[in-house]
């Protein structure tokens, strides 16, 4: 047929962050470093070989009840208390925001985040025509005061306040900044004042180089009157192909946004063999040679940037997969990354991050998927790229 008459999110969906060129060398998405994706054989042959009614049948909406077990033993680790009926198995953390928004958001109901955030969690919140409540950040993360002065501003003024709250308080992406304890007790008390969800976002908790960590937002809920539903995954952990994620909520909440599932139950399959990966000692020791890996990635992004580019303005993150540059006021992000690409080079422009209005001058690169050399190597490249535009840059203004 020509002319196709699409509905609007299909005009939202941009262009993919995971369509590369060949032979580029990859800094714009948050893949797993290849010589680190898991060896599987043993869970997946478990998997085929001794649960086959499980694993090949159509799955629980809630996900596999002994995975579900195994997320409460992980997240009590890191002071969340819950239990069987507050977890919900989904297809990633991804799949969780969007069955999360099914539940609370209407189109037009505004969706509250950071500038800038997730953006592939910009693409999902869009996809549900929500517009968004934009909230800044400094060094200790979300700016509560500001969220609380534009929420009396839309109560005073008669005007519906967000239902929801979207933030990844650990390692943020893309700006690094892990919210302080204070902060994270402001953004509760505010949700329950306002009556509003955080769903908090937390793939980068595990992945971290130094620092102490802070207690997430779902060890600091109440659990009778509980605000928060965190998200999580294995994307990061493990392997982003098994497609593995949970949600952590109060049951009415998480039950809710399981019968929003429109699949049938996700992926029994891999869902078994995260059960089984998750019972052995096997992902603890994996995840700390992630984090050893990343940290070597994120030094040599920092230490390349330094001498290739130093007029970036760069926070090195103290975890987490992400670094966010910030470029002089005339260099724009957006020719930054088009003219890279066409060198080979594939970074993000910030613009991508933001909800709504955008500096120019931002960059977000990735130094997951890629080791060491080929960092300084893409480094490098981009490093001339950002000469050749400053050189046309002073050119123009003379
Ligand atoms: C903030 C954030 N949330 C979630 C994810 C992963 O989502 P999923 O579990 O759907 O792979 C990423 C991956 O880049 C991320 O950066």
């Amino acid at each position: 047929m020509s002319g196709y008459r699409y509905a609007t999110r299909a005009e939202i969906l941009g262009a993919s962050i995971y369509d590369h060129e060949p032979d580029a060398i990859v800094l714009n998405s948050g893949l797993a470093y290849p010589p680190l994706l898991p060896d599987v054989i043993r869970e997946a042959t478990e998997a085929a070989r001794s649960h086959v009614e499980e694993t090949l049948q159509y799955g629980p909406l809630m996900g596999i009840d002994d995975l579900r077990d195994e997320v409460v033993r992980f997240v009590a680790e890191d002071e969340v208390r819950c239990s069987r009926e507050n977890i919900l198995i989904t297809y990633g953390a991804k799949n969780a925001l969007d069955l999360a928004l099914r539940v609370f958001v209407e189109p037009g109901d505004r969706v509250i985040t950071t500038r800038p955030t997730y953006m592939t969690a910009l693409q999902i919140i869009r996809s549900h025509q929500a517009p968004v409540l934009d909230i800044g950040q400094d060094n200790e993360g979300f700016l509560t005061d500001e969220l609380e002065e534009k929420l009396k501003r839309l109560r005073a003024n008669g005007e519906p306040v967000p239902k929801l709250l979207f933030d990844v308080p650990d390692f943020h992406n893309p700006t690094g900044i892990t919210t302080s304890l204070p902060r994270r007790r402001k953004m509760l008390e505010l949700a329950r004042e306002f009556g509003f969800v955080i769903l908090e976002d937390d793939p980068y908790r595990r992945v971290r180089f130094e620092g102490e960590p802070v207690a997430p937002l779902k060890a600091l809920d109440d659990d009778a009157e509980s605000v928060v539903i965190s998200l999580g995954t294995v994307s990061k952990i493990l392997a982003p192909g098994l497609r593995v994620g949970w949600a952590i909520g109060a049951p009415e909440v998480v039950k809710r946004m399981s019968r929003q599932k429109a699949d049938g139950g996700s992926n029994p399959f891999t869902q078994r063999m995260v059960t089984e990966l998750m019972r052995g000692n096997k992902l603890s020791k994996h995840i700390a040679d992630i984090a050893a890996q990343m940290r070597l990635h994120r030094d040599a992004m920092t230490e390349s940037l330094r001498e290739f580019l130093p007029d970036a303005g760069v926070r090195p993150p103290q975890g987490g997969y992400f670094l966010w540059a910030t470029l002089p006021s005339g260099i724009d992000g957006d020719t930054l990354a088009a003219t890279a690409r066409k060198h080979g080079v594939e970074v993000s422009s910030g613009r991508l991050s933001y909800p709504n209005e955008y500096p120019r001058n931002r960059l977000r690169l990735a130094f997951s998927f890629v080791g060491p050399d080929h960092i300084r190597e893409g480094v490098r490249a981009l490093g001339g790229v950002y000469d050749d535009l400053k050189k046309q840059e002073k050119n123009n203004g003379v």
